[in-house]
Formats: C-alpha cells, structure tokens, sequence
C-alpha cells in the first residue's frame, strides 16, 4: 500500500469503478462532440425509416444574380469507393447584371445541423475535395453568412486539376451568428465534382485535427472518467448485418471512411472515428474500452424492419475467420509496434506509440441464442488465446433479472468471461430498495461492469437515488468493477433517448443534477471501502451510506445520500484511520424533489462545498433529498 496506513478493515476495491459510456445517440457524435460544422459533408445521406433523406439533404441550391447552372449527384469515379457518391457542379450562366453588387455564381448553400455557430475572430478551416470536368480554372467564393445573407467570413479559392485534389482556406469571422451557414459558390462558368466539403472551428479540443468541440470534450474531462466505454451500446451491432460497426471503416483519412446511416434514425459519417476515440480516451487520462459486435445483429433480430434489412441473424460461419482476425487486428493496431501493420496504421495517423488498450468488450446486450453462443465463444477464445493480457467483458444479455439473465451469466460463468455486462433503465425506486443488489454477488464468479444504467429522470430525486445506488457500487467494488451512466449525451431537439447526462445545444451545454452526482464519485473514488463507518441498516432504502479510501492522498470520504423527505440523523465512528485531521471538505447537493436542470435555469442545482469540522466520533445531520460528502485528510 503506497499511502498513509491502510484502515483497520478495509477492502480492497476497483480503480476502475467510474467511468463513461459514449454512444453516438442523440447526435452526440457528428453534430454533437465531433466539431464538423457541415452537415451531410460526403453527400452520402440516404433514406432512414424516420426521414427521406438523400445525397443531397441539407444542401440547397443557390445562384444569386440570376446565374443558372446544374447542381447534380453523380457516383462514377469517385473519391474513394467507401465515399461513393458526389455533386457536380455545372455553372452555365453567371449574371452581371447592371447595378447588381452582390456576389454571381452557382453553388450550395449548407445550414449544419439547425445553424452553425461562427465566432467573431475565430478561425475556421475550410476544406473540400475537387475535380475540374471543364477546361478553364473555376473561381469559388466560400463564405459564411447569417440568416439575412450578410457576409460573416470570406475567402476564394481556384479548382485547376483534374484529379480528385484537396483544397483548403481558412475563413476569419469578423462577426458572430449561432445560426449561420457555408456557402461554397462558383463564381466563374465551368463544370467540376465536389466531394466531403468539411468546416471545423481551428480551435478543437486540445487543437487535435479531424477534432472534437472543445466545451463539450470538457465538460465530459470534467468528469474524470477511469474509462471509456465506446461506440455503443446498439450502435454496435447494429439494426441488421450490413449495419454493424466496422472499426477498420473509422480511421484512416476521413475521405476514405465508411459512411452510414445509423442504427438511431439519423446518418453517422464515422468522422469521430476509432481513432479520435482512442485519442480522446488519452486526452483524457481514461482508460479506452471498445465494444466490438459479437457477429449478431441486434438482439438477433436481423434487422427486418429496416432498410436494406436482410433477416439475416449471425454472420454466416463461413466469415467468422475473417471477422476474429477483424478483431486481433484492433488489438494490433491500438497497441502494437509502429512497424507492424496496423501499427503503423496508427502511426501514420499520427500516433507512433501504443494506446495501451486493457480493456475489450464483445457485444452488447445479445440475447443469449444457439447463434450468439457460439460466436461469442470462437472471438472470446481466439482472443483470449492470442491476447491473454487483454481483459475481456461479456454480455449478460438485454435483461437485469429473469430466466435470460441468469443463461447470460451461466454461458459467461462456463467460458469465465472476466467481467460480464449488465444493463438497466428502470425506475428512481428501484435504485433506492435495490442497492445491495451485489451484496450477495459470487466472489468466484466472473465480476460486473455495470455498462449502462439511469433512472428514469432528471430530477432531484433521481439524481440522489442514483447516488444510493453508487454507494451500493462502492460497497460492492471487490465485484462490480466498472460502472457508466447511460446515455452520456444528448442533444435539445434531436434525441431519441431520454433521460442522458448532459444536454447540450450547439453552444451551450446543460449538465444534469446526475452528472453532478457522477463527478462526485469519479473525483472522489478510493481503492479501499472502509465498513461501518456510518452506523445503518443496510438494506434501508431512504438513507445509504458509505466510506473509501484513497490510498494516494490519505483520504478518507464518506458518502451519505438521503432520499427521505426528512432530515436524518447519523453516527460517524471514523476510529478505523489514524491522524485524522479536524478541517474537512464537505460537498452537499439538495433541494427539492422534483427540481430539475432546465434549459432556461441550467445551474438550478449544483453542488455546494464547505469546510467543516470532524472528530473521531461524530453526528451528523443529512438534510431531506441530499448527497453529502465529505472528505477528510487522514494523514
Ligand atoms: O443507452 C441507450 C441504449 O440502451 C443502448 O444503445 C443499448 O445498449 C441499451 O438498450
């Protein structure tokens, strides 16, 4: 033990305990976290069951000073086979009409997604793949311009070749509009193809290219999450075999990845691909955790009700070669040398040295059929055979309880799946009278990642209920080893799922009483629980209670969470640590039940921190609907 003493009784518990689950629901990756301000970039939209969508979806037509041409969608030649579909732009006419001061030309105007927000002396990097199809060069103005028209940044650029060539200005806003939009207009008649027409904001967080929004990337550090867990959930395996997240189609350059649309009813461009997720993960100090599909589509249903969907279960076992070597090849990449093959994938995108992958995940929330065993088992085996120092977690199946969930756990038992996975979404209630739920969780047996779990809600109550239920984590962190809020993201007017953690919009951000709650515990975990330091019945359901250890600072932290409509009343024996220091810091988050982080009052409830005296033995009094914590120096 490298600290101060370890207390009297202590158990030795998880590092890992809290982390995020990042999935791209909700539009939490392009036109959430991912800083691509174009919407439809590639021109690769095509229909979802929700929308008629198509290549040219969000762009419009523009041609101001009576100019005409033709703008239309073309797919021989392209930039690259996995981005197969581009405009053409053919300007016949570019008007000069007397007295008109205005720029001419035809071009297409993109919106984003519902508005772009431009900065006044900020930097954005324009960027777009050309072709010329006619002989003479062709001028473009690309600006950014408000709702009325108005010019909010310029710059022009010259389409000269022939081939597939990238292009790039910069643009300086000399004012700000949050709903403003790009306008790529030729000014001179001619004939090209255009392809993957990008705009990021130069400042990305950490000024990583292809990068993230940086408020949003922050608030989520803020966090200080041990791992994250990533691209889904659902996402994953997809609504149908074609549908499943292949990680080879998310990196290299970003012309080449493989767009689709996604499993939630929108379009994901792969732009925030396996690559900036490791790299974020880094970023971020937390721990990378992909999933990866364990070659069934979702819950073995074979996606008929979606587009394209075949009916078709499991890959057929004929590719599943193919497919584990899909898989060892991820592990290479992200940890192997620069000079082996997918090592040197990675280093060619800029990151030389290994990601230190741990952690592998394999499915997500199967139902455990005939069809996914035997998957399940040859990846699980080949890797483990091949990987031994890989950590492997397994699915308990879509279920928290019943027949299905106890097969989930015997199939993950029989092979010994390290950790198994399990989920739920349920009501504030449950959290409260199911806290000890792991208490009588086999220690033999493999342990829990608790990958994805809300209550239903963001109020007040949910919040503390949630906090409950984390201190039952704790008590518990010998067996559940990881745990993550589900969704983390969501954003106002596009979500498809609610309650998430933190909302946002495209310039402001909205963090829940629940991410409080988490930040909390992440920024205050230990790797010992210390038992009987607040005296209660365990199985309470109003009042929960529990006390860590940080070994690194000597730290001893109690967790109280109060659910009750009362104050309540608690003894503190803190006898089992040595040197305890008298001034502690207390952080308290209360108020009314059914308060809420609205989008109008975004900080209506935030934790409030103090200093406050401690002894040996104390009482303390927890208000009504409260999370109180209180950390005290112990050396
Ligand atoms: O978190 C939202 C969804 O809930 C996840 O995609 C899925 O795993 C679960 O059903």
């Amino acid at each position: 033990l490298c600290g101060y003493g370890q207390p009297r009784n202590a158990k030795k518990i998880s590092t890992d305990l809290f982390g995020i689950f990042f999935e791209d629901i909700n539009y939490a990756a392009d036109g959430g976290l991912y800083a691509e301000l174009v919407q439809n970039r590639s021109f690769e939209y095509s229909p979802t069951e929700r929308r008629e969508w198509h290549p040219l979806s969000f762009w419009e037509y523009v041609n101001p000073g009576y100019s005409y041409g033709y703008v239309y969608v073309q797919t021989q030649d392209p930039l690259h086979s996995n981005n197969p579909t581009y405009v053409v732009i053919d300007v016949e006419h570019v008007g000069k009409e007397a007295g008109y001061t205005g720029l001419s030309g035809v071009g297409l105007k993109n919106q984003g997604f519902a508005g772009m927000v431009v900065k006044a002396g900020e930097q954005y990097n324009f960027s777009m793949f050309s072709r010329l199809l006619s002989k003479e060069p062709i001028t473009l103005s690309i600006t950014l311009q408000n709702p009325q028209g108005e010019i909010l940044a310029e710059n022009t650029l010259t389409i000269s070749t022939s081939s597939w060539t990238k292009l790039d200005v910069p643009l300086i806003a000399k004012a700000s509009h949050d709903t403003a939009s790009l306008t790529v207009l030729a000014t001179t008649k001619g004939k090209f193809a255009l392809d993957v027409v990008s705009l990021f904001p130069k400042n990305t967080f950490k000024n990583r290219p292809n990068g993230l929004r940086p408020d949003l990337a922050q608030v989520i550090a803020d966090l200080k999450p041990r791992f994250v867990r990533f691209p889904g959930g659902c996402l994953v395996h997809g609504d149908g075999l074609g549908n499943m997240y292949r990680w080879k189609q998310t990196v290299g350059p970003i012309e080449q990845r493989k767009e689709q649309r996604n499993l939630w009813g929108y379009h994901q461009t792969g732009g925030l691909g396996y690559f900036e997720y490791f790299q974020f993960c880094e970023d971020i100090g937390a721990k990378p955790v992909p999933v990866v599909p364990a070659a069934v589509s979702c819950q073995n249903s074979g996606g008929t009700w979606r587009i394209g969907g075949t009916g078709q279960k499991a890959l057929p076992l004929d590719e599943m070669q193919e497919y584990i070597q899909e898989i060892l090849d991820l592990i290479e990449w992200a940890n192997g040398p620069a000079t082996s093959k997918w090592g040197a994938v990675r280093a060619a995108a800029g990151h030389p040295e290994p990601f230190n992958l741990e952690y592998l995940a394999i499915g997500n929330e199967e139902k455990i059929t005939p069809e996914f065993e035997q998957r399940f088992r040859m990846i699980y085996e080949a890797v483990k055979a091949k990987h031994p120092e890989i950590t492997l977690i397994g699915t308990s199946g879509p279920f928290h309880s019943g027949e299905d969930f106890d097969k989930g756990w015997q199939f993950a038992n029989e092979l010994k799946v390290p950790i198994v996975d399990e989920h739920y979404y349920t009501d504030p209630k449950w959290y409260l009278s199911n806290h000890y739920r792991y208490d009588a969780y086999d220690r033999s047996k493999g342990k829990v990642y608790l990958g994805e779990y809300a209550s239903w809600g963001s109020k007040l109550y949910n919040a503390i209920a949630e906090a409950a239920y984390m201190i039952g984590l704790e008590r518990n962190g010998d067996v559940v080893v990881m745990s993550s809020y589900a969704p983390l993201l969501g954003k106002m007017g596009f979500t498809q799922w609610n309650p998430d953690l933190i909302y946002f919009d495209n310039k402001n951000i909205y963090p829940t009483i629940n991410y409080y709650v988490q930040q909390l515990f992440s920024t205050n975990a230990g790797d010992y629980y210390v038992p009987d330091v607040v005296a209660l019945n365990r199985r309470d359901s109003v009042m929960v209670a529990s006390c860590v250890y940080d070994s690194k600072t000597g730290d001893a932290i109690i967790k109280l969470a109060n659910a009750g409509k009362e104050n309540k009343k608690v003894k503190i024996d803190l006898s089992a640590f040595k040197n305890i220091q008298p001034v502690a810091a207390r952080t308290v988050i209360t108020g009314n039940e059914d308060d809420e982080n609205k989008f109008g009052l975004p900080s209506k409830i935030a934790p409030v921190t103090d200093s406050y005296k401690v002894a040996r033995k104390f009482d303390y009094e927890v208000p009504a609907m409260s999370f109180v914590l209180i950390r005290i120096k112990t050396k």
